[in-house]
């Protein structure tokens, strides 16, 4: 539960805010990654450092400009706590300038079964980076860091997996301890198969398997395999993962994914449901984090944008943030009043101080109240449970509606909920930004307790907005973009209808980053 969680490192934050506090003129998010400056998607090479106690996030990287183009970089930066990031150097060069080093990931090879390694560096930081170079045709190479994944030589040998095409790509790549082998999941993206192959060294590899599954889109990108624990038994799931763009069906980038068992060589999904991890429209190309140690989970970030206007969007020095970090675990999930699902579970994990709170509790709202809080820094989290007492009692909408708005109240989003239409919808059209790709109202089905009972959190931060329903059953995650100046300072819940909603309780807290 990391909802609401409180860190004591006041002093590291002390000399961390400046630099975020500095950048902030631009609505620049506090709590998720954005480059400094330049081009960012996907993110590649999660990984923990267990010796140095530190986190490593890589990511598709254009130095040169705030919109995606080659030469194209894996930039790189690392965190003590997932919450505050420090830029890092490139970390891996294209050889030419019309090339790429495409997404991948990172291992720690641990038993050295690479060769790469000698005894000074420590079996927690033998680093071996798998990634896709983008030249005439896309092939898997590998490159290796002797100072715990600051910077990479290539391998001399590369490539290590060459099919000889141009749409084999985003290789994702662990130990599995069963079969003792490496598995690389990877995607012959236009065929819509993601390919399974072994290796004992990461250099020779051995095709396994294919998987085809799902909403195809245009193309698959970015898939992921990882052992996902089921809450409250000594039971796992495997699952996979599968990034489609273009043709998601709420438009452009989505990550869909599959239950199932993997057995060293065949991932064999458990039904025939293609599952979507989170409903918004920012939320593309997540990735796992490697070496996680088992209790602090399984750990992801995703891109959070859309290809449909990632490189349009009106921030100026740089493109696109990450996700915050989410902590995966499996559960039976009602869907309907009969049917429970298996199904991800999404936790968040920052770490803040709080600065300022608010809660009310036992309301029943009328069209004349509302609860008001105001955060001047534009990021807060919230907690609201309530249910709709009267629902479906009349033909009229009866809004429950969080208006986040900036401080003048002219520019806003809102998040709500009408009990006729039993879904919850995320309106970020009375914002300035305009293009006929950023989707101006969402919604999402979310089935409440047996008793009625919705609970929502949510995180706020600047341009972003992250929303967590029924304890991470199911997310959304969506940028908005106000004017310069403006940042999302005021929360408002209010209703339009008399009697219709009852608060169980309202929170917020504004954070202090
Ligand atoms: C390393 O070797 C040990 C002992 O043989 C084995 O149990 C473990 O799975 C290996 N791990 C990796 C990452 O190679
Ligand atoms: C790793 O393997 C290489 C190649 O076999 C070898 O030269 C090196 O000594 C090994 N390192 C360790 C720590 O065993
Ligand atoms: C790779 O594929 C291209 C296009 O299909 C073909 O022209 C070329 O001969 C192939 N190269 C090799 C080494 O097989
Ligand atoms: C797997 O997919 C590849 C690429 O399309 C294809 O060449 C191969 O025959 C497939 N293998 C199996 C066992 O389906
Ligand atoms: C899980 O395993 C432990 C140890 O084997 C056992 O004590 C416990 O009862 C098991 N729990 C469940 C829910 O099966
Ligand atoms: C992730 O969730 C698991 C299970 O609830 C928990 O044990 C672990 O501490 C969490 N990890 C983090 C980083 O919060
Ligand atoms: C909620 O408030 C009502 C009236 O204000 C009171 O009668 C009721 O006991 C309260 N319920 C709880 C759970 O606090
Ligand atoms: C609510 O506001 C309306 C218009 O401002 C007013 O006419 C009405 O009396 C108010 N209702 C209550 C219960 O205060």
């Amino acid at each position: 539960m990391m909802r609401f969680s409180v860190l004591l490192f006041s002093l590291l934050y002390t000399t961390m805010v400046s630099a975020a506090t500095a950048a902030a003129g631009d609505n620049r998010p506090l709590l998720h990654y954005t480059p400094e400056k330049g081009w960012m998607n996907d993110p590649n090479g999660l990984f923990y450092d267990k010796k140095a106690d530190l986190w490593h996030i890589y990511f598709q990287y254009n130095p040169h400009d705030p919109f995606w183009n080659q030469p194209l970089y894996w930039g790189h930066a690392t965190s003590k706590d997932l919450t505050t990031w420090n830029h890092e150097k490139l970390a891996i060069s294209p050889d030419r300038d019309d090339e790429g080093i495409f997404s991948g990931s990172i291992v720690i090879d641990h038993n050295n079964t690479s060769g790469f390694f000698d005894d000074s560096i420590d079996p927690d930081q033998r680093v071996v980076a798998i990634y896709t170079n983008n030249a005439d045709i896309q092939t898997q190479d590998l490159a290796y860091s002797l100072d715990g994944g600051y910077t990479f030589t290539k391998f001399h040998n590369n490539p290590v997996l060459d099919v000889n095409s141009t749409q084999f790509r985003d290789p994702k790549v662990f130990w599995h301890q069963h079969s003792n082998q490496w598995i690389m999941v990877v995607v012959k993206s236009q065929e819509y198969k993601v390919q399974i192959f072994g290796s004992p060294d990461l250099k020779n590899w051995k095709f396994h398997s294919n998987f085809t599954a799902g909403y195809p889109g245009f193309q698959f990108e970015c898939p992921g395999l990882i052992e996902i624990p089921i809450t409250g038994t000594n039971e796992s799931k495997w699952v996979m993962f599968i990034a489609i763009n273009p043709g998601s069906p709420v438009g452009g980038s989505t990550n869909q994914y599959f239950i199932g068992d993997f057995d060293g060589v065949e991932f064999k999904p458990i039904d025939h449901f293609t599952r979507f991890v989170d409903l918004g429209k920012d939320y593309y190309a997540l990735q796992t984090f490697s070496d996680v140690e088992k209790a602090d989970g399984v750990l992801a970030i995703a891109w959070a944008s859309n290809w449909q206007y990632a490189n349009n969007v009106p921030t100026k020095e740089w493109r696109s943030s990450l996700s915050l970090t989410r902590n995966f675990s499996l559960d039976y999930v009602a869907a309907n009043p009969e049917s429970k699902l298996l199904t991800l579970i999404q936790t968040p994990v920052f770490q803040t101080d709080v600065a300022k709170t608010l809660e009310k509790k036992n309301i029943t709202l009328s069209a004349n109240d509302s609860i008001d809080f105001e955060a001047d820094s534009g990021v807060f989290e919230f907690e609201l449970k309530f249910k709709a007492i009267n629902a479906l009692a009349h033909s009229d909408l009866a809004n429950l509606d969080l208006y986040i708005s900036s401080a003048d109240g002219k520019e806003s989003i809102r998040f709500g909920y009408d009990p006729v239409g039993q879904s919850f919808y995320l309106d970020r059209s009375n914002t300035p930004y305009k293009n006929p790709y950023f989707t101006g109202q969402l919604s999402a089905y979310v089935e409440p307790s047996s008793d009625g009972q919705y609970k929502i959190y949510g995180v706020v931060d600047r341009n972003i907005i992250e929303l967590y329903f029924n304890d991470g059953v199911t997310a959304m995650t969506n940028t908005f973009f106000m004017s310069e100046g403006n940042t999302p300072s005021r929360a408002q819940l209010k209703t339009n209808f008399d009697d219709e909603f009852y608060i169980e309780s309202i929170s917020f807290n504004e954070l202090s980053v």
